[in-house]
């Protein structure tokens, strides 16, 4: 894809400024408009970061973060150290990242993850213990009814135990919630609900608590946001189980909303959510935003200003819900750049706008900030005013 970026009268990028570590003084020197891109940079650091900004807000913000780049990608790992106060992996924790055989684990990704977030004094969300996808293909004919809870339960042992008292939370279990798979209580059939019904909750939560007692243990899940009848029928359905497990004493602290949204939506975002919200904070519950960002594929024109402006407003309309919440104490945004978002991953066949990467997050292809960076960092200060 052209990088929109590429700056017409120079061929230094923003990049190659950045990799310098000296975005200040090349603004000082350069006199092209890379000066300005390169200074305006410079308003984003320090006090003017969107951890700076939450910070002031009673807030944690960060990133969903993928290890190759903090391996390979210097640019990349300044703006992580810049403006993350909390960070979560994409991909290291799950259990296709984890569990190369059902004898073996490898942490290999996971520390360079932890490593580089100690280094660098920023709080560690772990992701995720229990879920449906990210599973190893040995996971389908090795793990059975009879020794599904042992797997299990070893797994949240060995892996929480590994970083006991270095992780703020852990999305213990993620999207177990599927009413339209027709099962009692709305259950997704999973692979581990197939195996230990839903009592594999249950196991995963006591298993975790066991390991790392000081950990915020939490249920994650998405399609809570909007006004329409699937998130409320999914809002009521989630509220419910999450009653039943405060009845029965699983130990849970917090809920994760997912927080996918879509530009150009036809539905609103407001009643719903903050009436799901006040009910997950009257059961004592901490509501954290664990994976925010703006799926564009339904806009239907190509201008990107005028996309870059949709998806800020976007941002924008959300969060000043959100954030009203006094229970919100997390904002993790599901990438840092457009060029690694999940959302251009995969077959694009199913999409609107098939040949059309999306802009999805705060910076674009060469890490320069675009709106919708300001729209978030702004709905911080938006939170004191609600
Ligand atoms: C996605 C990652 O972004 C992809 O890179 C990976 O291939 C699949 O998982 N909900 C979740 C996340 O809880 O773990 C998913 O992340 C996105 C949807």
């Amino acid at each position: 894809m052209k990088d929109h970026a590429r700056n017409s009268s120079s061929n230094l990028t923003r990049r190659d400024l950045l990799r310098t570590g000296s975005a200040a003084l090349a603004a000082s020197v350069l006199s092209t408009p890379l000066a300005w891109a390169a200074a305006s940079d410079a308003d984003i650091t320090g006090r003017n970061s969107l951890k700076a900004h939450a910070h002031k807000h009673g807030l944690l913000t960060g990133f969903a973060v993928n290890v190759h780049l903090l391996r390979t990608d210097p640019v990349y790992t300044r703006i992580l150290t810049e403006q993350a106060s909390i960070l979560v992996p994409e991909l290291a924790l799950k259990w296709v990242a984890l569990r190369p055989a059902p004898d073996k684990f490898d942490f290999t990704d996971a520390d360079t993850f932890v490593d580089f977030a100690h280094k660098h004094k920023i709080k560690l969300r772990g992701h995720t213990l229990a879920w449906h996808e990210s599973i190893p293909s040995w996971f389908e004919a090795t793990v059975t009814k009879e020794n599904a809870r042992h797997f299990l339960e070893e797994h949240i042992a060995t892996v929480v135990g590994r970083y006991k008292g270095k992780m703020q939370s852990w999305d213990v279990v993620n999207e177990a919630i599927l009413p339209k798979d027709k099962q009692p209580g709305g259950f997704r059939d999973s692979p581990w609900y197939k195996r230990l019904g839903p009592e594999y909750i249950d196991i995963a939560f006591r298993a975790a608590r066991q390991a790392d007692p000081k950990l915020i243990l939490t249920y994650n899940d998405y399609g809570v946001e909007y006004d329409n009848e699937e998130d409320g029928e999914r809002r009521k359905v989630i509220l419910e189980f999450l009653r039943s497990l405060k009845t029965k004493g699983v130990p849970l602290d917090a809920v994760g909303i997912q927080s996918h949204i879509k530009a150009g939506s036809p539905s609103t975002i407001g009643k719903g959510l903050r009436e799901y919200m006040a009910a997950v904070r009257e059961m004592g519950l901490q509501i954290y935003l664990t994976e925010l960002d703006v799926n564009e594929d339904d806009l239907a024109y190509n201008d990107v200003a005028k996309r870059d402006e949709t998806i800020a407003a976007t941002y924008r309309d959300f969060l000043n819900v959100a954030l009203a919440e006094p229970s919100v104490k997390d904002l993790l945004i599901w990438g840092v750049g457009d060029s690694h978002t999940w959302l251009n991953d995969g077959p694009t066949h199913h999409r609107k706008q098939p040949n059309r990467p999306q802009r999805s997050l705060p910076f674009d292809n060469d890490y320069r900030p675009k709106p919708a960076f300001f729209a978030i960092r702004d709905a911080f200060d938006h939170r004191a005013k609600a």
